[in-house]
């Protein structure tokens, strides 16, 4: 086991779900409690939608919470692969999620120009207090790929992505790097073999990110 990753097993995905909700809303009480906001990345990917729908009937003040992109698809908005379309059908349409604090990107000019705009847009917003991650099985999370290099910029346009579509913005490896909280939820027998690879070592994309002052891995898969 890697030190310092707090590695958190549960059932099936729906105790997986539930113990994120359970953290994310301890993080929330306690971000709101000292800087009256809580700044949450979102992960995009099928792994969250239990959970955004969780969130959906959590009772919270949602005016304290303030939502991100960790990395979002470079498609039109309201397209049913957008990660945002996820969110929106799944939470803030039916908890009636104040849009003011839903910090969409605007993809249309392309994953260069939209990366930069993005980074300004929540320059304000950093660091976040919890990124919700996921992992896919070649050790890839939010839209950093094994191989990809990126600048140093908050934001990082991703060309060529091995996971459609091939566009993409992505919080870049320091900015998630900043959150105090990395919350990786991995669930699934098909990630068994890429997540004991990253425990064992491995030099993947999820191995090199790391919160402040916690890692968590919430996951139905034994290790
Ligand atoms: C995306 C996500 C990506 C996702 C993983 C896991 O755009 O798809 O940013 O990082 O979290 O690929 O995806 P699943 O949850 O669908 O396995």
């Amino acid at each position: 086991m890697l030190p310092n990753l707090d590695y958190r097993r549960v059932a099936d995905p729906r105790a997986a779900a539930l113990a994120a909700l359970e953290l994310l809303l301890q993080q929330a009480a306690a971000a709101i409690a000292q800087r009256g906001r809580f700044v949450l990345a979102l992960s995009g990917g099928s792994t969250p939608q239990l959970l955004y729908q969780l969130l959906a009937t959590a009772e919270q003040d949602w005016n304290n919470w303030i939502l991100v992109y960790g990395d979002e698809r470079c498609l039109p908005y309201g397209n049913p692969e957008r990660t945002s379309t996820l969110v929106e059908q799944c939470w803030l349409n039916v908890a009636n999620f104040p849009r003011t604090n839903h910090y969409l990107p605007a993809l249309e000019p392309g994953a260069d120009i939209a990366a930069l705009a993005y980074a300004e847009t929540i320059a304000s917003l950093l660091p976040i207090d919890v990124a919700l991650l996921g992992m896919g099985e070649d050790g890839h999370t939010a839209s950093l790929f094994p191989g990809h290099s990126h600048s140093q910029q908050s934001v990082v346009p991703v060309h060529n992505s091995p996971k459609p579509p091939a566009d993409r913005i992505s919080l870049s490896y320091a900015t998630l790097n900043a959150a105090a909280v990395v919350c990786f939820l991995v669930t699934g027998q098909g990630k068994q073999a890429t997540l004991q690879r990253w425990l064992a070592g491995a030099e993947f994309p999820v191995a090199n990110i790391h919160g402040k002052q916690a890692t968590v891995l919430i996951t139905d898969v034994a290790l």
